[in-house]
């Protein structure tokens, strides 16, 4: 490789984006000024914010907004969620580098990014199959390989994989949905929004007497959709047609 070409490859950054310096400047003054002015204080929480290119993970037309403090819109009447907010539960589920993670909500595979910088492997559930097969595509394009994408109704959560040490969930239901503490490891979190008109982030914790629960704050995330159809024997097969949701664009505070 000639002096040149390496220079250039570096100019580029790892992401292989010519202006991936210029992005890398907007991560870190997202970080500073949306996120740890706001007390998020997990300094591997925040280090793995700075690494992850939030602009490739919205549609072309958003990606001048990727680092503003606010929900994008992602296709399909789905959300990218506030990046202060996807600090705030990912501290919140109190990680530890050898983690199972199940993410409920893929969405754009912003969060699960996130997620795959912080502990071993992650699991992740889209009810929409357009979004699931993008963020597939996307997480392997940009080389993550501890993230798996299931497309199906994540009510249910991902029995295969069971226990998980955190769980996640990014579309909003009326209450907690019984599978995912059921799939909670003793000693696991699970960070959610829950309600309809009125949300609230709860952070449950599994512990050898029951369940603890706190509430953090207020939200505004997209619903928790339901798959109409009965769960496949096989749910590693399933690629199934589901409600449409009606466009909502940015939702989460
Ligand atoms: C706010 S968006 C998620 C944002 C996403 N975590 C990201 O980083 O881009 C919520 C997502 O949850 C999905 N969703 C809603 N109900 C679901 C369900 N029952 N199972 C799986 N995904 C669901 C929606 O289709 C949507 O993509």
């Amino acid at each position: 490789m000639t002096a040149a070409l390496l220079l250039a490859l570096l100019a580029a950054g790892a992401e292989g984006d010519p202006d991936a310096d210029r992005y890398a400047r907007m991560r870190a003054t997202m970080v500073r000024e949306q996120i740890a002015a706001r007390g998020v204080r997990d300094a591997h929480v925040l280090d793995a914010l700075r690494r992850v290119p939030r602009h490739r993970f919205v549609p072309d037309d958003q990606v001048a907004f990727a680092y503003e403090d606010r929900a994008l819109p992602i296709g399909q009447g789905q959300t990218i969620s506030q990046p202060y907010v996807v600090a705030v539960m990912t501290e919140a589920l109190a990680l530890e580098p050898g983690d199972h993670v199940l993410e409920i909500g893929t969405g754009s595979a912003y969060q699960a990014a996130v997620l795959a910088q912080l502990v071993k492997r992650v699991t992740t559930i889209e009810i929409v199959p357009e979004l699931a097969q993008e963020a597939g595509e996307r997480l392997a394009a940009l080389g993550y390989e501890n993230v798996e994408v299931v497309t199906g109704d994540g009510f249910a959560g991902w029995p295969p994989h069971a226990p998980y040490d955190a769980i996640i969930v990014t579309a909003a239901p009326a209450e907690v949905p019984p599978p995912l503490l059921e799939q909670l490891a003793v000693g696991g979190r699970l960070v959610i929004p829950v309600g309809t008109d009125h949300q609230e982030l709860r952070v449950l914790t599994r512990t050898e007497r029951g369940l603890e629960t706190r509430t953090l704050f207020p939200v505004r995330f997209v619903p928790f959709t339901r798959d109409p159809e009965p769960p496949p024997r096989d749910p590693g097969a399933s690629s199934r047609e589901h409600a449409p949701t009606p466009p909502r664009g940015s939702k989460e505070p």
